[in-house]
Formats: structure tokens, sequence, C-alpha cells
């Protein structure tokens, strides 16, 4: 089964579709089997980047059941590695108001693609859909610029994620989750607070779900005087959400991008020279080494073979 890696972010526009799809083309580039899902409905614009500009199918057509299988909307581009994507373009009503069935469906197919590794553009935001896809991956990379308002955005999603994800570890039909979701909240320790009023030993185990969960941090745009502090950034989530958030790297502002974008073309493509380019690469290098400590180390097959 492939390795999932999610992107997300709480204020748009902070490249997290650039880091995405030059990850994709560079993890593909070092032999990888690699699928990019656009799940920025409303936003989809991956396929833009690698200049496909009217994808044959895309993700609203499988989640209309206008095709069968997942696998017919994955567009294959052969001279990128073999990196495929299934494009987000075509959003409706329908498909930005996904029910929890046709959720499941969805992430269900992903699991069925006979790929190494899945990328998930899961958009901006934190509307319940965001959330769910950013948390359902194996491995959840966050992004934000150097600047306070950006920060404090990234704060926010990452608040309601980690509430989310509390409200994940229990039953849907439970008491905690019952009375947990007729709430608001401006904290964790709120919602912590109430879990284990409503039932003593909640508090434990909500905690013991976010033991698990270490999204990366990629900050975006770095200039030299727009240093993030992150011991003290670190620090605050620490103590206030009770989670980690490994740096993954950061990826200097550079001119190069606006060139990609106009080319169509990554710029780890276009430029590999690139100052933005080498941070990818960086980044691109930590991530194989993740990838390595999910997945299960043999395929069958290949067991196969060994035991004879
Ligand atoms: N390091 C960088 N240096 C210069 N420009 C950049 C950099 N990173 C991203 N950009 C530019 O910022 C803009 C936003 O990037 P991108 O579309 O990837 O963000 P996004 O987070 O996916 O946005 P949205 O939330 O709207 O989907 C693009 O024009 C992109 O080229
Ligand atoms: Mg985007």
């Amino acid at each position: 089964m492939a390795v999932t890696i999610s992107i997300g972010s709480g204020k748009g526009g902070v490249g997290k579709t650039m880091i995405l799809c030059n990850l994709a083309l560079l993890l593909a580039k070092r032999g990888k089997k690699v699928c990019l899902v656009d799940l920025d409905i409303g936003g989809a614009d991956a396929h833009l980047l690698f200049g496909l500009f009217n994808p044959k199918h895309s993700l609203a057509d499988f989640l209309t059941r206008k095709v069968d299988s997942i696998q017919d909307v994955v567009h294959t581009f052969y001279s990128l590695n073999g990196l495929q994507l299934i494009p987000g373009s075509g959003s409706t009503l329908q498909t930005a108001n996904m029910t929890f069935q046709e959720k499941q469906r969805l992430l269900r197919s992903l699991n069925t693609l006979d790929v190494d590794v899945i990328l998930i553009d899961v958009g901006a935001g934190t509307s319940y859909h965001t959330l769910d896809f950013f948390m359902f991956s194996d491995i959840q990379i966050c992004v934000t610029l150097p600047e306070p308002t950006s920060i404090m955005d990234f704060y926010s999603f990452l608040q309601l994620a980690t509430i989310r994800k509390v409200l994940s570890s229990f039953l849907s039909s439970s008491q905690v989750s019952t009375t947990l979701k007729k709430q608001s909240f401006s904290s964790l320790a709120e919602v912590l607070e109430l879990a284990e009023k409503t039932q003593p030993g909640a508090k434990e185990k909500a905690q013991k779900a976010l033991r698990y969960f270490h999204p990366l941090l990629v900050v975006n745009r770095d200039t030299t005087n727009g240093k993030v502090n992150k011991n003290k950034l670190n620090q605050m989530i620490n103590k206030y959400l009770g989670i980690e958030v490994p740096s993954l790297g950061n990826i200097p502002e550079d001119k190069a991008i606006a060139d990609a974008l106009k080319a169509y073309m990554p710029i780890c493509e276009l430029s590999p020279n690139a100052s933005a380019s080498k941070a990818m690469l960086q980044i691109t290098e930590k991530i194989e080494k993740l990838i390595e400590l999910f997945r299960p180390s043999i395929k069958p097959e290949e067991q196969k073979k060994e035991s004879i």
C-alpha cells in the first residue's frame, strides 16, 4: 500500500501547490511511483503547473460517478518519469459538499492506486473536508510564510486539526463525541476538559491519539529579514496543543518560481540550480527517508521470491 502525504495551511497562497508539485516530480525522478491528487476542491490548479490545460478527466468525474474507477481519472506524464496526477478541476456543488460516504469512497479508492507514494493537496482553510483529508495521510506537511499573520493562520489551522484529531479518536456515536460536536472551542485544553468531564479517562485517550500526530513544518518564501523563530513556535505549539511540529526545511523567496509558472513547468524541472529548487531537493531527501520508515520493507511478491 502507498505511503500518503498531505499538505495543508491555514492561509491560502502560501505555496502548497508549488511545493507538492515539485516534491512529486523529484520523488518520481528518484525512482518512486508517484500519484499527486488535487483535492483542492474549488481551487484546483496543480494540472496547470504541469502545463495540462484541459485534462480529459478529473476528480469530479469520479465523485459524480461518470467513471467507475479512480484509475480512470489518472493522468500520466510519460515525459516526467511517469508521474501520475488526478486533476481536481471541474468542481460542482456536489463535489464541494461531499457526504461522509462519498469521502470514505474517495479515500478507500485512493488506497487502491498502484503507486509507492500518494501526495494530496488538500487546499487552504479549515473546513471539515480539508482537515479530514489532511489527517487521512501518514505524513502531514504544513506550510507558512515567515509573516506574523501567516504564522497566526498556521497556528489556528494546527489547533483545529488537533481538535479534529481528538474528535476522531472517539466513536462518532459515543457520548464524548456527541457532546464535543455541539460545542465550539478556543483551545485544546477546553476540549480535553469537557471530554474528561463527559467521560473520565477520555483526556488520556485523546492525548494518546495526539502522540502520533507530528505535522512537519515548511517555511516558504523565506527572506533574510523574515526568519521564523522555530524553537519559540514549537514551544508554543507544544505548550498549547500538546504536539511537536518538526521542521522539514525552509524554501527561499525565489524569482525563478514566477518564470517556472509562466513556462508551466515545475521549477525543479526548468531551473534545477535555482535556490528554491535546491531547497526542494533537500526537503525531498528528508521525505524519502520518512517514506522508507512508513513503507512495509518488502512487498509481498518480493517476500515470496525471497523465500523460494
Ligand atoms: N518561494 C517562493 N518564491 C517566490 N514565489 C513563490 C514561492 N512560493 C510560491 N510562490 C508563488 O506564490 C503563489 C502561490 O503559490 P501556490 O499557488 O503554490 O500557493 P497555494 O498555497 O497552493 O495557494 P492556494 O491556497 O490558493 O491553493 C504562486 O504565484 C507561486 O508561484
Ligand atoms: Mg494551491
